[in-house]
């Protein structure tokens, strides 16, 4: 009896997700909140001693990791189903464990308001990932322009914001990328800032207008998010407030790619279908159709034929979707080219659905895709969050039984995927 390869047999031991393929779906899968929003909104409330209440918040990994940090800042949390408040009226103090930071880069997000509230902070430098270095030196001279001593030794980012009022000063902040975090960073520190500060070639995605939306109910005065250029006049104090997270974007545009890989259709809500556009269009030039309403989409896949992807900040192409609509694309009749233009090295997927039995050729950050009738069910592991969620995706429509790992990564942004997927027809086993 030919001993089965221990590669294999171990690979079952480890947590994994066991998926059946040939699957057909169909109903409505109810879409969580968006965990790029709730975790910037979280670190919101250490920019007042009041309450704030967050509703929409997704049951994720992220979100706990999060709420250690904040917990061990001095922050009162209560968390219910999806709800969550958050007090920060007695910080006891700005530096979080290196431990609770080391595995949650939104940690870094805590700088900006620390800075805003109580004049210093000191933050581990968020490590880099498997997907690229995602430096933070944007971040760090924003804060600078507003008038903080910033310096990074041993690893940990130490700010302070020098004279007696410890007040932070409106400047002008021009970032030499839109990146998410920069903007987000600055825009938390200039709320409580002395005048005005001006952020240009701002990152203009939905999740940053949700921050600004939420600040101003906070009390804040912060125009123009969502567009390149953001006005944040400073005011002296911010009270609590109630808000509800968007929808996540990213989660939503990850189940309308399961139909369309599985040629099934369903209906995702709710959605904020100004947040996909380019992506919709997308799955309608590949050869889907969609009925959009207002926070529901109902997708319903023809022929699938290639189309080229490339990532931009939004309103560009989501990298955060490239892996997955990659899945999509390894069985679309045709070539199709995916060029990752956000991040250095988020291509990890390419080996896993070659080994699937997918046609990709990869030159850097560019994939070039000839679509294959099928792809073959195999045991693959996903190296970050939306890599693992494309081997879910091509498991579904693979043909046999396939083994997933990664569900670590999984478990950071999608809440429950095989729960979602299984009310709908999927058939997955979560061994964990
Ligand atoms: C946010 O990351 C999201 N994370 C990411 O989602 C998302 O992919 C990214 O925005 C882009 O949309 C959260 O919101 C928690 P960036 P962030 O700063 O803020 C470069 C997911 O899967 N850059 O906009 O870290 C950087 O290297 C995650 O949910 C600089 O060059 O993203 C990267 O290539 C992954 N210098 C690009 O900008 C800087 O100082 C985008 O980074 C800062 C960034």
């Amino acid at each position: 009896m030919p001993k089965v390869a221990a590669t294999t047999a171990e690979k079952i031991k480890r947590p994994h997700l066991e998926i059946k393929g040939d699957t057909l779906l169909s109903g409505e899968i109810k879409i969580s909140g968006a965990k790029n929003s709730a975790l910037v909104l979280m670190t919101a409330s250490l920019l007042t001693d009041e309450v704030i209440i967050l509703k929409n918040i997704p049951d994720l990994t992220d979100i706990s990791g999060m709420e250690e940090i904040l917990v061990s800042m001095g922050v009162t949390v209560r968390r219910t189903a999806n709800e969550i408040s958050l007090q920060g009226a007695n910080l006891n103090h700005s530096n979080p464990p290196y431990e609770l930071v080391n595995g949650l880069r939104a940690s870094f997000f805590c700088i900006g308001p620390l800075l805003g509230r109580l004049g210093q902070a000191k933050i581990p430098l968020p490590g880099g990932c498997r997907i690229g270095a995602r430096p933070v030196i944007e971040h760090i001279k924003g804060l600078k322009a507003l008038g903080a001593l910033v310096n990074v030794e041993h690893g940990v980012v130490k700010a302070s914001v020098p004279g007696i009022s410890r007040r932070l000063n409106g400047a002008q902040v021009v970032l030499d990328c839109p990146s998410v975090g920069a903007t987000e960073t600055v825009l938390m520190a200039a709320v409580l800032a002395n005048g005005i500060t001006t952020i240009e070639n701002a990152a203009q995605e939905p999740e940053v207008q949700d921050l600004a939306a939420m600040l101003n109910v906070m009390g804040a005065r912060v125009k123009g998010a969502g567009g390149p250029k953001i006005t944040i006049e400073g005011v002296d104090r911010l009270n609590g407030c109630n808000y509800t997270v968007i929808p996540d974007r990213i989660e939503a545009g990850t189940f309308l790619i399961a139909a369309a890989i599985t040629r099934s259709s369903i209906t995702v809500a709710p959605v904020m279908p100004e947040h996909l556009s380019v992506v919709l269009k997308k799955l309608k030039d590949c050869g889907c159709s969609l009925e959009i309403k207002k926070n529901t989409i109902k997708i319903i896949p023809g022929e699938i034929c290639s189309v080229d992807i490339t990532t931009q900040p939004f309103p560009g192409f989501p990298t955060d979707l490239q892996a997955p609509f990659m899945a999509l694309l390894t069985t679309a009749k045709g070539t199709s080219v995916v060029t990752e233009k956000i991040y250095e090295n988020r291509m990890q997927h390419v080996a896993e659905l070659q080994r699937m039995g997918a046609s990709i050729r990869l030159q850097g950050s560019t994939a070039v895709i000839e679509g294959v009738p099928q792809l073959s069910a195999a045991p693959v592991t996903g190296g970050d969050l939306r890599s693992t969620a494309a081997m879910v995706l091509a498991s579904l429509a693979a043909r046999g039984t396939s083994q997933v790992e990664g569900l670590q990564h999984l478990d950071r942004g999608y809440s429950s995927i095989e729960t979602k997927l299984n009310n709908v027809g999927a058939h997955i086993l979560r061994n964990e």
